[in-house]
């Protein structure tokens, strides 16, 4: 059941189609970006967000921003476009997707600077249209290789929105739970709603429940009832970026449900690509943290729910350690317990083993 969130319609001339996630779940309204611009606006304003999605969408927009170039050569088109990458770059800091993306644009540029303008346009556009498509694999191998993790009848915990609407297929953390259905296993999910932007009880719920998955919302703070009063047998959450030891970087709230689930000896696992791993970084104390407008907790459905005057702290991420870390599920496998020298094996070998 993969979402159209974000697809790209007629070829070269074409245009980026996006769901507007921020509606979710009153209306489903399809947005168009035209330009490098609307497409930073709709990644900063999380009309598109989710890490693939943003890298998906970061690239189409690198895309967009030379699509009308009249560059004469393909020196002058690759200036033009770092120099679009560098307005996208700013929209959002955590998701190391967006930066991953635009890497792969400016070296796909850089690799056809001796081109004609045109010719290298027609290879930018099969980049962006390729980081789509690779997308669209991984979600699916994210579900083989996590589906196992799943049992029939069993019940499971997920944070935020890590499926089909953060990616450019059927997601995952969300991937795990699509793939066990279609294996046959019943199971049942329950949906942190997620303050406080309720991506859990918006989008999560709205993607299960649609494709027949049974989906449960809580708030965020009912966890660790839940985990007391009913058997539940893993969580499964998405990252936004995960460091060379690690440590990985989820939508906030995502650090508590970790310790919540030690604290009940619920498997933790994280299911992420490997696009989603920054390995310059040594643990997750050196990952930004994107604060957010203040206005995001104090407002909820257009009323305030927080006093004139009194301050908020908002911020849009936390970091899990490592050692909380039950394993993380990437395309080359399954990485149990996850250290810097499990990781590093991956990189080297494309593969996880334990
Ligand atoms: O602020 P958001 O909605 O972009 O945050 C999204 C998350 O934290 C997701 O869990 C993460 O990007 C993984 S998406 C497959």
């Amino acid at each position: 059941m993969p979402v159209p969130t974000i697809t790209w319609e007629g070829g070269e001339e074409g245009s980026a189609h996006l769901i507007d996630q921020t509606l979710l779940p009153e209306s489903y309204r399809i947005v168009e970006c035209r330009t490098a611009a609307a497409m930073w606006d709709a990644i900063k304003r999380l009309a598109v967000r989710g890490a693939p999605a943003i890298g998906v969408a970061a690239a189409f927009g690198a895309y967009l921003g030379i699509q009308h170039s009249s560059a004469a050569t393909g020196a002058d088109l690759e200036a033009e476009l770092l120099r679009t990458c560098d307005t996208l770059a700013t929209a959002r800091p955590t998701a190391v997707n967006l930066f991953w993306a635009l890497n792969r644009m400016k070296r796909a540029a850089a690799s056809g600077r001796h081109l004609d303008a045109p010719s290298l346009r027609r290879r930018l556009f099969e980049e962006a249209s390729r980081i789509l498509d690779e997308d669209r694999a991984i979600c699916r191998k994210l579900g083989e290789v996590g589906r196992g993790l799943v049992r029939d009848s069993g019940s499971y915990v997920t944070h935020c929105n890590a499926g089909g609407l953060a990616t450019a297929d059927y997601g995952t953390a969300l991937a795990v739970f699509y793939a066990a259905k279609d294996e046959g296993k019943r199971f049942t999910v329950y949906a942190d709603e997620t303050r406080p932007l309720l991506q859990g009880a918006r989008l999560t719920a709205w993607e299960l429940h649609e494709s027949g998955v049974p989906v449960t919302v809580i708030a965020d703070g009912m966890a660790a009832s839940l985990m007391k009063s009913r058997k539940i047998d893993a969580v499964f959450v998405g990252a936004d970026r995960i460091a060379r030891n690690g440590d990985t970087a989820n939508k906030i709230g995502t650090y508590s449900l970790a310790l919540v689930a030690r604290a009940h000896a619920v498997p933790f696992y994280v299911v992420a690509p490997i696009s989603t791993f920054d390995l310059t970084l040594a643990h997750g104390g050196l990952i930004p943290i994107e604060e957010r407008d203040a206005s995001e907790v104090t407002q909820m459905a257009g009323k305030r729910v927080v006093p004139e005057g009194v301050p908020v702290w908002n911020p849009a991420f936390d970091v899990t350690p490592a050692a909380l870390i039950a394993g993380i599920v990437t395309e080359c496998g399954l990485i149990e317990a996850p250290s810097a020298e499990r990781i590093a094996a991956v990189f080297t070998t494309g593969r996880a083993t334990n």
